[in-house]
């Protein structure tokens, strides 16, 4: 070695360097497919009969690798919290659970096992889903769906969110919920490799994503199993209908979100309902078997669906009457895109002064968010008006159906977290357009201004909307949204969207929710 010139040594040494990596590397995937049969051996489900076959050696690796990140070495436990039950104070009518830590589980049989929606509270769309579906089940689903035996079927209606049963696996959903945010920060403050490495492990959406998700959810079913075993489950996070189907529920329906076909949305042994015919397609096309897949259209809360005539009728008086146009702009449960929608109300200063425009900005349960535009609201010099409670919002809508606000920018901000959600809702009904992001709202009965997404599957449900007709293709530019606000005011636009809305409600497309309870109902009945 001594006689070797310095750059051969250190050619020689690199080389060791990688040939040892190489073998590391040779090595586990040898052992890999037996690290993943050991992981997967007692699973109720078999996510690779549903995908099409068993991981190739990397995705073997990759997902026992998730896996351990998601649950180290902990074992999976099997029984089930105690629940109890209490009303809603938010729903009237509704059933929520929680852990009943007094007690062993019994339910009574003389009652019909309740109708659950399952959530967990991640961002605000799994929750505003839930709610949406839960709409349908109250006040005689039954009756509603004309099902045989009328108000005798009626069963009560509950809403099961995961996080909600205090317990360790609870905090196990918060703690990766919070890894992967740190992870995403790490890899992209580190860039290069470690970056796409990532990306590649927690990105793909392919069927590791499936098989990674399928089995935390097998470490959930204390969560659940409390629940009586013949109760319809309706989905609104593909984990609650993965831990369903693992726990033995034998009417699971998941409801898919986005119109973005990927693997880990789709859950085995469950009935899978998309929004609309291009995810029916390309999960028939990925291999999802027909008998799991139903296209049912979006998923929308009732009040908005039932009310879509006298919204469309309203908004077309104030389009001819030439009234503000009322642009109700609400930031995400993640409170991303802050400085687009705080440039965009800058950006609209203008044409609010004038009293064309008028604003309801809705900051949700976001500190910063509502700091933010209270800045760009003052720094452009306009005026504007604050709601901070559900009474406010219920009063404010009121007054909205046959007055114009006082100001011509009401902000609206909140601590409570229901009423952050609420609040988009109710006051579609009165508004004129909707600037959101594509996200679950891309698909609201209400013309929609689709602004800049946040991530890359929401592409396609701007695309879905703007085909449907009530919905603008997706601005990258604040510039862009200005000439899409001019549009409302100066061309036919709205009346075409309107038109869109009344065709599209006549052939069902807004009925999502209503067609997923009529069906739990009816299966339960078989
Ligand atoms: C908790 O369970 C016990 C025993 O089943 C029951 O008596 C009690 O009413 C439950 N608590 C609530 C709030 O439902
Ligand atoms: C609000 O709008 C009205 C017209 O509806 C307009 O006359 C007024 O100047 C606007 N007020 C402010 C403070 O921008
Ligand atoms: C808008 O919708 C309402 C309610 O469906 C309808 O009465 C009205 O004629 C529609 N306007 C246009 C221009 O389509």
């Amino acid at each position: 070695m001594a006689d070797l010139p310095p750059f051969a040594v250190a050619f020689i040494g690199v080389a060791a360097v990688i040939a040892c990596f190489y073998l590391i590397w040779r090595v586990i995937l040898l052992f890999a497919p037996g690290w993943y049969s050991a992981m997967i051996k007692n699973n109720a489900v078999s996510v690779d009969d549903f995908v099409g076959g068993p991981p190739d050696p990397v995705s073997a690796f990759k997902s026992v690798l998730l896996n351990w990140f998601n649950v180290g070495s902990r074992v999976a436990k099997k029984e089930g919290y105690p629940l109890k039950t209490a009303p809603s104070d938010k729903v009237p009518g509704l059933i929520v659970t929680s852990r009943n830590e007094s007690a062993p589980q019994s339910w009574s049989d003389t009652t019909k096992p309740p109708v659950v929606v399952g959530t967990i509270r991640m961002g605000f769309g799994h929750h505003r889903i839930a709610y949406a579906a839960t709409s349908w089940g109250l006040g005689g689903g039954g009756k509603l769906f004309g099902l045989v035996g009328g108000g005798k079927i009626d069963r009560e209606t509950w809403f099961h969110d995961f996080l909600s049963i205090d317990s360790e696996e609870a905090q196990m959903i918060k703690d990766m919920d919070h890894m992967y945010s740190k992870g995403s920060r790490m890899a992209s403050e580190l860039g290069g490799v470690a970056e796409k490495f990532w990306g590649s492990l927690t990105k793909s959406g392919d069927e590791n994503s499936l098989r990674v998700t399928y089995q935390f959810a097998e470490h959930m079913l204390p969560l659940i199993n409390g629940l009586d075993k013949n109760s319809p489950i309706i989905a609104t996070h593909c984990m609650v209908a993965c831990a369903a189907v693992a726990a033995g529920f034998t009417n699971v329906i998941n409801l898919v979100i986005d119109n973005h076909a990927q693997w880990f949305v789709v859950v085995p042994g469950a009935l899978n309902l998309v929004q609309g015919p291009s995810n029916y397609h390309a999960f028939l096309k990925m291999g999802v078997p027909e008998k799991d897949l139903g296209l049912a259209g979006h998923w929308i809360p009732r009040d908005l669906v039932e009310g879509i005539p006298d919204a469309c009728a309203r908004r077309n008086t104030r389009r001819k009457a030439g009234k503000p146009l009322r642009i109700i702009i609400p930031v995400g449960g993640a409170g991303a895109q802050k400085s687009f929608i705080v440039n965009m109300v800058g950006a609209l200063s203008g044409l609010v002064k004038e009293g064309v425009v008028q604003l309801f900005l809705n900051a949700g349960d976001h500190e910063h968010m509502k700091e933010a535009f209270v800045s760009a609201l003052e720094s452009n010099g306009m005026d504007y008006d604050t709601v901070v409670d559900m009474n406010g919002l219920q009063s404010f809508k009121d007054k909205m159906m046959t007055e114009e606000p006082a100001k011509n920018v009401t902000l609206f901000s909140y601590e409570d977290y229901f009423t952050a959600v609420a609040t988009t809702d109710i006051l579609c009904n009165i508004a004129d357009v909707l600037a959101c992001k594509p996200s679950e709202l891309a698909f609201y009965p209400i013309p929609k201004l689709m602004i800049r997404r946040v991530g890359d599957h929401e592409a396609y449900s701007a695309l879905r909307a703007s085909e449907l007709g009530d919905g603008t293709l997706e601005v990258r530019e604040v510039a862009s949204a200005i000439k899409y606000v001019n549009l409302f005011l100066t061309t036919n636009l709205l009346e075409v969207m309107n038109k869109s809305i009344s065709n599209n409600n006549k052939i069902g497309l807004y009925d999502g929710c209503k067609n997923a309870m009529r069906l739990a109902l009816e299966r339960a009945e078989k």
